[in-house]
């Protein structure tokens, strides 16, 4: 769909990558409804692009995607404006060994980064389907092809994402709804934690700017592929994880000699800060 004639639901508009998702699109002539969950936030983003551009089209609509009644909201303030693309962008990012995760958080970041695209693509469903044309683009990641160690939890987040917008987009082949799922490698915004970037560079993994991110999001909308996969060697590796996974198996051993283990506080630590605190 061109951007021009494109009004887009964009959740995580605050965010790295949505805000600059947000940039480009408005840049592009699309109507641009902003989810985030900051009232403050948003106005201020909207404020801003319009003073840049005094032609843009914004609106805003605060959401916790972690609160069904929150994400039914939005679905219905997105319909009333007759959204005709949705792009899931927010997600939380979970970084470190398994045995390490606290239960809690593996939930939170489940919901926000698979159960909440899944449940506000279903309320927007009927009024999508009612449309001449309509896009779903889920911002999942390569990690949402290819497992690494210290990202087990995101991994199942993204590659949840990645299957679900696959058999969605198989299970409406048949209507004018297209499903799409892009994947960007690592990228430099403050999703990524000072463990990630250290990670990232014993790794080598390089980062890209959001705004390349934006510029690749903007031409799936416009020339409509099904999925992609940004970088290299990232997206060699999707190739041969996709075909023959075990092959990698044996080649992370730098990933996993860089995670370290949580210091923890041992039984005397605690004894010698209890002595002092008396
Ligand atoms: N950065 C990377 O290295 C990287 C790489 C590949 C894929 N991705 C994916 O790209 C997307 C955007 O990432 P980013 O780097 O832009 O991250 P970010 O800067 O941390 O932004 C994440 C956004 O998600 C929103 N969000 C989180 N929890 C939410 C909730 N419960 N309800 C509503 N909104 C919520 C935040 O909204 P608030 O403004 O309300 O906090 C924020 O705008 C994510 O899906 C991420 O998985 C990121």
């Amino acid at each position: 769909m061109k951007a021009a004639e494109s009004r887009v639901l964009l959740t995580g508009a605050g965010g790295g990558i949505g805000e600059a998702v947000a940039n480009v699109l408005v840049g592009s002539g699309a109507s641009v409804l902003l989810a985030g969950r900051s009232p403050a936030r948003l106005a201020a983003q909207m404020r801003g692009l319009q003073q840049r551009l005094p032609a843009a089209r914004v609106e805003w609509h605060a959401a916790d995607l972690q609160q069904a009644s929150s994400i039914t909201a939005l679905a219905r303030q997105a319909s009333t404006w007759n959204c005709n693309v949705v792009i899931h962008c927010a997600g939380v990012a979970e970084f470190g060994r398994f045995d390490e995760a606290e239960p809690e958080r593996m939930a939170q970041v489940l919901s926000t980064n698979l159960w909440a695209p899944m449940v506000l693509t279903q309320s927007l469903l009927p009024h999508l389907r009612g449309l001449a044309q309509a896009q779903v683009i889920c911002v999942g990641s390569v990690l949402g092809a290819m497992g690494l160690p210290g990202f087990s939890v995101y991994c199942a987040s993204k590659f949840g994402l990645r299957g679900f917008a696959q058999a969605l987009r198989r299970e409406l082949a048949d209507t004018r709804v297209l499903v799409q799922y892009l994947g960007p490698r690592s990228t430099r915004t403050k999703f990524n934690s000072a463990q990630v970037e250290d990670y990232n560079q014993a790794t080598g993994t390089r980062m890209d700017a959001p705004a390349r991110v934006a510029q690749e999001l903007l031409r799936m909308l416009e020339t409509r592929t099904v999925e992609r996969f940004l970088g290299f060697p990232e997206k060699l590796g999707v190739r041969v994880n996709g075909l023959a996974p075990v092959l990698l198996d044996s080649a992370f051993k730098t990933h996993r000699a860089s995670l370290r283990a949580r210091p923890q506080t041992s039984p005397q630590t605690i004894n010698e800060a209890m002595k002092h605190a008396r």
